[in-house]
């Protein structure tokens, strides 16, 4: 049940691809919200996900567009603005892929043109919308646009790959576009770091149940499921954050501020149960 958080504005909402997308879930709530919205994807993501029998559900049209195109990010923001009846209130930029990542390219074996794409599809497509939304003067003052992010930003972690470039340069973006944006008409730019969490992007990383698993672990208070980061992004739509902004948001149960924890000790010292010492107390596994 909605408390009426996001009544009378007007919003974007780019990346539901399925019901697991985090994307989704920010567009049930925000129309729970009492908010009306449009919704974006890419031409080939409308047809091989499911994001049609949302927009059914939620009375929301799609308007397909690739977000690396400037022209299809200008059409996104015309159109969105005919059929919600005046400026946009707030977006959601729910959108990364690493063709590295889908190639198996490790780190250290980067294929260059296939770096470009991932930053220009999960980075640089964030600095594209902020800049076509301001010069076509298509967000209304105090308006608020979210990012979603990764802690691989700010700290290596196994399999992550060039996502972990591409999100630091995502929340780099947020807080040199959110001077300007804030400075100038006032709206907001921040980016959430969200728990790893079981979608069609996250389960592209490799060892990913492993990595939910430990993250959770190592949470005090556990993973925070893709539901819990659609109240977030609530929040940060709605008049109650209004002067947050150019800050990179932690929605990961303390996961990004812990070094080791209890659970985590356990699961790790389970690992040293078959090991055994010799004559000269040298380790040797069993
Ligand atoms: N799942 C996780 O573990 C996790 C954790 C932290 C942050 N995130 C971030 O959350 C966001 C959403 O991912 P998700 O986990 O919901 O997965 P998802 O696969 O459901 O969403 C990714 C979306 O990006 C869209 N996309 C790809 N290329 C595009 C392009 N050129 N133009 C427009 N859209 C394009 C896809 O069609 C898809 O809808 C991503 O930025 C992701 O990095 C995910």
């Amino acid at each position: 049940m909605g408390n009426n958080l996001l009544s009378g504005k007007r919003g974007i909402i780019f990346g539901a691809l399925n019901d697991m997308s985090i994307a989704w879930k920010v567009a049930e709530r925000a129309v729970e919200e009492g908010a009306i919205i449009t919704l974006s994807n890419t031409a080939l993501a409308v047809r091989m996900g499911t994001v049609a029998e949302l927009g059914k559900n939620l009375n929301a049209e799609i308007i397909p567009a690739d977000a690396t195109k400037v022209e299809d990010l200008e059409m996104v923001f015309a159109q969105s603005q005919d059929i919600l009846g005046g400026k946009i209130d707030f977006v959601l930029h729910s959108i990364g892929m690493s063709p590295n990542v889908r190639k198996k390219r490790a780190y250290d074996d980067l294929d260059y043109n296939l770096l470009q794409s991932t930053l220009d599809i999960s980075a640089i497509s964030f600095h594209k919308m902020m800049q076509v939304a301001k010069k076509m003067d298509a967000i209304n003052e105090w308006g608020s646009i979210v990012a979603l992010s990764y802690v691989a930003a700010q700290r290596t972690l196994f399999g992550y790959n060039d996502m972990a470039d591409a999100k630091a340069m995502l929340e780099s973006i947020a807080r040199s576009f959110g001077y300007i944006y804030g400075r100038e008409k006032n709206v907001r730019v921040n980016t959430i770091s969200q728990s790893p969490t079981l979608t069609t992007a996250g389960s592209g990383i490799k060892g990913f149940d492993g990595l939910m698993d430990f993250a959770d672990r190592m949470a005090p208070l556990g993973n925070a499921t893709a539901d819990e980061c659609a109240n977030y992004c609530i929040v940060m739509f709605s008049d109650l954050t209004r002067k947050v902004t150019m800050q990179n948001l932690y929605h990961d149960g303390g996961f990004a501020s812990m070094g080791m924890s209890l659970k985590a000790m356990n699961q790790y010292n389970k690992s040293f149960e078959n090991e055994f010492k010799d004559e000269n107390g040298h380790i040797i596994y069993g």
